[in-house]
């Protein structure tokens, strides 16, 4: 039986850190308001040359190194995000020639806003256990400062820059032991940004109704700890690692107390890095498994939720 397993993975973020005292300057708030509401003390803001495949390409290479693997082993690249470089090509090609990968690996973009490393992991892990590919990269790379209102208190202190990576292999043994995939686009509204292709002159930032996502946030990641457990043999005690999207910290404590665990078993990174979207996840995992957290063996939960709404969690073996 073919599994996919993580075998390396890598972060990037930003060299220029904002910390919340910065935003005290811009908008009407304060460094306690921002803390005491989400937990976040600063992020990382992209310099204005910087693009979302250059931030995913410093964390390719990490965990192409982690990995020990040539560039030209990879078969399927897949990068989640919500602020490509361009409209076309996507951003999963622009990395593939930064990574001087010539050898027709797929490459292809996943939009599916905060839960976006989530579909993404899923989808690969379909491609590696149907036998179909071997070797995927997996990114989660999002530009936030470029799609935020600084004049918006209620969105631009919750936003930061980054991006994450895996690289998944195949191998007998799990590996991935489940993904799952939702959506409900009767919510988009909540959290959208309102311009596009279709509606080039509408508001180009994020909006947000924060009490409906919050609300929302809650339940979903509620649910979705018993769905994920269900029929796999683990019980909420089996797991080692919970790494939650970062968005803000009383969602996570909320999913924290469902599964029984205490604080001290979530990789947490909200405080330094806010919310980066779909590249929350693969840089909270870089962040446990570069400081001896993660260890090999270690049964990792994954959640997360985002705009559309869309959400999801995966089951891993590290
Ligand atoms: N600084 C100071 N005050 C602020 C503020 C800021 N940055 N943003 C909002 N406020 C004010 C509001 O205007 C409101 O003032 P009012 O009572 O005079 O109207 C007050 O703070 C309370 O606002 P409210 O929205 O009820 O606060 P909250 O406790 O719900 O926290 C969020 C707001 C955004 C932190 C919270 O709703 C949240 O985290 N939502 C989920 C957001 C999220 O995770 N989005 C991404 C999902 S992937």
């Amino acid at each position: 039986m073919n599994y996919a397993r993580v075998i390396g993975c890598g972060g990037y973020l930003p060299e220029r850190v904002m910390p919340n005292s910065e935003l005290e300057d811009l908008v009407d708030t304060s460094d306690d308001w921002i803390r005491t509401r989400t937990g976040i003390r600063q992020r990382h803001i992209a310099r204005e040359d910087e693009t979302t495949s250059e931030m995913a390409c410093n964390a390719a290479l990490g965990a192409i190194d982690m990995a020990g693997i040539e560039a030209g082993s990879i078969d399927l690249i897949i990068v989640a995000t919500s602020t490509p470089d361009l409209i076309y090509p996507s951003t999963a090609c622009l990395l593939q020639k930064r990574l001087g990968i010539r050898n027709g690996a797929a490459a292809f973009d996943v939009q599916a806003v905060c839960s976006g490393f989530i579909y993404a992991l899923s989808i690969a892990d379909q491609f590696i256990r149907s036998g179909t590919m071997r070797r995927a990269l997996v990114i989660g790379a999002d530009m936030n400062s470029r799609i935020l209102d600084w004049t918006d208190r209620t969105t631009c202190v919750l936003f930061g820059d980054g991006a994450g990576a895996v690289i998944l292999g195949r191998s007998d043994e799990p590996g991935i032991y489940k993904t799952l995939l939702h959506a409900d686009g009767s919510y988009s509204e909540h959290l959208q940004v309102p311009s596009g292709v279709s509606n080039p002159t509408a508001d180009p930032y994020i909006r947000m109704h924060g009490n409906e996502v919050f609300r929302f946030a809650v339940q979903a990641m509620d649910e979705i700890v018993d769905e994920t457990l269900a029929d796999t043999g683990f019980t909420r005690k089996d797991i080692n690692w919970l790494v939650p999207h970062q968005a803000n910290l009383r969602i996570i404590s909320a999913t924290v107390k469902k599964l029984g665990m205490s604080m001290d078993d979530v990789i947490l990174t909200v405080a330094e890095h806010g919310n980066t979207s779909a590249a929350s996840i693969p840089l909270a995992l870089n962040t446990g498994v570069r400081d001896g957290r993660i260890r090999q063996g270690d049964t990792l939960f994954m959640e997360a939720v985002g705009g559309g709404f869309t959400w999801g969690s995966a089951l891993i073996r590290y």
